[in-house]
């Protein structure tokens, strides 16, 4: 599919969460229309401690898209369009696990996918099959948990982020077998994100801000939305400064498997950027 004319570049892309609809002080702002619909929103773009940045509101800037209407293909498109080869990726999440406490960050290292009927493809038309068995880059992992410990707000390093197809929150049955399965968050948008920057040869990385304890946890309450949003416009000023402090060691030249993620695949179409 052909892309829009080239838009400006940027190197890193960030893609806001809930709550967390801005990044930087003074933007231009970038619209950007891709073969597979509009971005949740005009792109911005700016430099962050040397580095370029772009950024996209996951669920648009008015909080207009709830997770299974986001055009997540046209949001990683638009990204790697204007250049972006690694993507940070904040989320909210839920709870599953009694010590990780609203306002905890958990780096997770794996993925379940309980979301259906979302599109979760670049390559409808075509056999390509990337391999997902690690489905988050090492290296952008490394690099938050590294920095955050050192900015005082340590993340969890590794977890599984089980991610719903809501918009409903979990009953306490399913949120308590999850928890049985040994998985650690539980998300309504990790899904298919992950898996669509890998089908780019992104580097993608979650970075998941725990708002609240799960149904299935014998403290929770059950969630409720107003708590979700709350807990994470508490803590976003402090989520965008770490995420500065990021974008500065991320590296230059990947080196990360990410990076060869499409060697030896026949891809039906040359990728943007
Ligand atoms: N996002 C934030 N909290 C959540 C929860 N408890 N379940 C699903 N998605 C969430």
């Amino acid at each position: 599919p052909a892309s829009s004319p080239s838009p400006p570049r940027a190197e890193i892309g960030i893609i806001g969460g809930s709550g967390f609809y801005a990044f930087f002080d003074d933007a231009t702002e970038v619209s950007v229309t891709t073969p597979f619909g509009e971005p949740s929103d005009p792109l911005t773009m700016g430099v962050v401690n040397g580095r370029h940045v772009a950024f996209v509101p996951r669920h648009g800037r008015d909080h207009r898209f709830p997770p299974h209407r986001i055009n997540y293909r046209a949001n990683l498109w638009a990204l790697r369009s204007c250049g972006v080869r690694q993507v940070l990726a904040p989320c909210a999440v839920g709870s599953l696990r009694p010590e990780l406490k609203p306002g905890s960050l958990v780096v997770p290292d794996q993925l379940v996918d309980r979301t259906s009927g979302r599109p979760q493809t670049f390559y409808d038309d075509a056999a390509v099959h990337v391999s997902f068995a690690d489905p988050y880059c090492p290296r952008g992992r490394r690099t938050v948990v590294e920095v955050a410990a050192r900015s005082g707000w340590p993340a969890q390093d590794g977890g599984t982020m089980v991610v719903v197809e809501g918009p409903r929150f979990s009953t306490r049955a399913e949120s308590r077998w999850y928890a049985d399965l040994g998985w650690t968050v539980v998300n309504m948008t990790g899904h298919p994100e992950a898996v669509l920057a890998r089908e780019l040869g992104l580097c993608y990385t979650a970075i998941a801000l725990v708002t609240d304890l799960d149904a299935g946890l014998a403290e929770g309450e059950g969630v409720s939305q107003e708590e979700v949003f709350a807990v994470f416009r508490e803590h976003v000023s402090r989520l965008r400064d770490l995420l500065r402090l990021v974008v500065a060691e991320l590296p230059v030249e990947r080196d990360c498997p990410c990076a060869f993620a499409l060697d030896g695949l026949s891809l039906p179409f040359e990728l943007p950027g």
